[in-house]
């Protein structure tokens, strides 16, 4: 079962250095996060599945990576500066300050109605070039990075010599000056896109927009979210961005956040190009531009077949890689039981439970709603307890359980029930864990069981194909636990046997691979151990 509340991940990712919260130190910064050790690799190999599948794996796609700043008049044409609006209102009553169609007239702070009229409200961050600040002198943060790739596209196509159809990927931070950023990755003010323009001939790209959804669905699978997972929703008309003729939206079911948008796949047909190209009286367009005296370029294609310059028609997928990292981690998060509780501990945590939600019900000490709340998730905690025992962690967390003084006993009957029965895995594609392998010694102060073990992982580390890891810092029970925690699909352990002081003298030279699904251990001799590990990671 995937994560069922996006508190599992955020504690997760706090507790074992996924992300920490921008300059946290200071009071932190909203909408604005860090991505830590184990965050930044599995960042790192989103991005890097996502440019092997779209760029390597494909005969037809080139890579960019064009610079954040840019002329400004980029943002002029691409319609931003005029479009990239949304309508606010401050509540007069508690100075909140919200999105107009996200509020339906009432204040989601203090419930006042008393709401200013709706005003625009441009969501890109400005920045000042060179020393004088004068009205002239400022650039815009991208907010998508899409528009490098328009800007390029005579120098790739020249530089490559491409024929269309055929795409341009690029990965790279965008910036939005988001009015309520939340939910963790979901909405923030920094973040990273990856994004195909994908070029074609005017009249193929419905037919093209459609072997990008398949092509792109067939993607989220291959790294952990299944197509039954993903709704597609065919955006209506009046909610269509400025450039788009028909985009299809790749909606995940995050954990309290809902189904929402983890990629937009739009048919952005000849405008962006139109738009920045001169003489545009001259291109047949069928985009509705600004008209541009600016530009020094026309962006067409020579088309030997009817020998005359036309303006390709765009396709693009572009996806968020914090969304997607936060699905990934949703998707693949699970606590499970490990070994049975016993009868009378589960009874006991029960009766705990019970009595934790009676003097809930009855305090005065907690709000209404954090009462409604508590009760809420206690009776549902309690009507599958053996499944879902670790949850008690999250109801104790909730506002007002702190409150309540039978909280400390439920917590003292539960807490080692959950430490010794349960484990918190994340099953992340192999591909895409931080760490692929861990390699521990069975007892860390004897010297040769730690020197093989070391070796063992130098030699994994240095293929090049596996990040590995060496930890000796408990017992092998609690290390195994580390590593699901943070999805290491595969653990080595080195004992008395490898080094041929064990029971079983055909042993030696062996190891034990313990899988982080299954749970299922098997022996291979080291001398196999990096072409086994290879095809498993493969494979997967
Ligand atoms: N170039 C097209 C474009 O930028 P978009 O739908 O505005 O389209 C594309 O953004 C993707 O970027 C979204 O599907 C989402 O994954 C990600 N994204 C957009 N705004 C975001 C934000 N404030 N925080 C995190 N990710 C965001």
């Amino acid at each position: 079962m995937p994560a069922v509340s996006l508190d599992q991940i955020v504690a997760l990712a706090k507790r074992r250095g996924f992300i920490f919260p921008s300059s946290e130190i200071y009071g932190g910064l909203q909408g604005v996060y860090d991505y830590g050790p184990l965050g930044v690799e599995l960042k790192n190999n989103i991005i890097a599945d996502w440019w092997r599948t779209n760029v390597y794996e494909r005969d037809d796609m080139e890579g960019l990576d064009a610079a954040i700043l840019m002329n400004r008049l980029v943002w002029k044409y691409s319609g931003h500066e005029e479009t990239f609006n949304d309508p606010l209102v401050d509540c007069r009553a508690c100075k909140m300050r919200w999105r107009a169609d996200h509020i339906h007239g009432v204040c989601p702070n203090c419930g006042s109605r008393d709401l200013t009229e709706p005003r625009p409200f441009n969501m890109m961050f400005r920045t000042q070039i060179g020393p004088v600040a004068d009205s002239g002198s400022f650039a815009y943060l991208r907010p998508e990075t899409a528009q490098g790739i328009f800007v390029n596209f005579a120098n790739v196509l020249t530089a490559s010599a491409r024929k269309l159809p055929f795409g341009i990927a690029q990965v790279g931070k965008a910036f939005r000056n988001e009015i309520n950023p939340r939910n963790f990755l979901f909405r923030v003010r920094e973040f990273e896109q990856m994004e195909i323009e994908y070029f074609v001939m005017p009249g193929t790209d419905e037919e093209w927009h459609q072997r990008w959804l398949e092509a792109r669905l067939a993607w989220w699978e291959q790294i952990g979210i299944p197509r039954s997972r993903i709704t597609i929703y065919d955006v209506p008309a009046d909610e269509l961005a400025h450039y788009s003729k028909r985009t299809f939206d790749l909606m995940y079911d995050y954990p309290n956040i809902g189904v929402q948008e983890i990629e937009g796949i739009a048919n952005r047909t000849d405008y962006d190009l139109g738009s920045h190209s001169k003489d545009q009286a001259q291109l047949n367009l069928t985009a509705r531009v600004n008209h541009n005296e600016d530009s020094i370029a026309r962006l067409t294609y020579f088309d030997q077949a009817s020998g005359r310059h036309v303006v390709p028609y765009v396709i693009e997928p572009s996806a968020g890689v914090g969304r997607c990292m936060l699905a990934v981690m949703c998707e693949g998060y699970a606590e499970e039981l490990t070994k049975p509780v016993p009868t009378e501990k589960l009874a006991a945590a029960a009766e705990a439970l019970q009595a934790f939600l009676k003097s809930v019900g009855r305090s005065e000490k907690i709000s209404a709603e954090a009462r409604d709340a508590l009760l809420a998730r206690g009776t549902e905690l309690s009507q599958a307890l053996v499944e879902r025992l670790p949850e008690v962690e999250q109801l104790l967390a909730m506002p007002g359980a702190d409150q309540i003084e039978l909280s400390k006993k439920l917590r003292g009957q539960t807490q080692p029930l959950i430490d010794e029965h349960y484990r918190t895995v994340l099953r992340l594609k192999p591909r895409l864990a931080p760490v692929k392998v861990a390699v521990f010694p069975l007892k860390r102060n004897h010297d040769q069981l730690v020197a093989t073990a070391k070796a063992v992982r130098r030699e994994l580390q240095a293929t090049g194909e596996m990040r590995t890891v060496y930890d000796d810092t408990g017992a092998i029970g609690k290390l195994y636990r580390r590593q699901d925690e943070i999805g290491t699909p595969f653990c080595v352990t080195v004992d008395f046997d490898t080094i041929g002081q064990g029971k079983d003298p055909a042993l030696a030279g062996t190891v034990t691979v313990r899988d982080r699904d299954t749970m299922a251990q098997e022996r291979v001799p080291i001398a196999e151990l990096e072409q086994y590990l290879r095809a498993k990671i493969r494979s997967a």
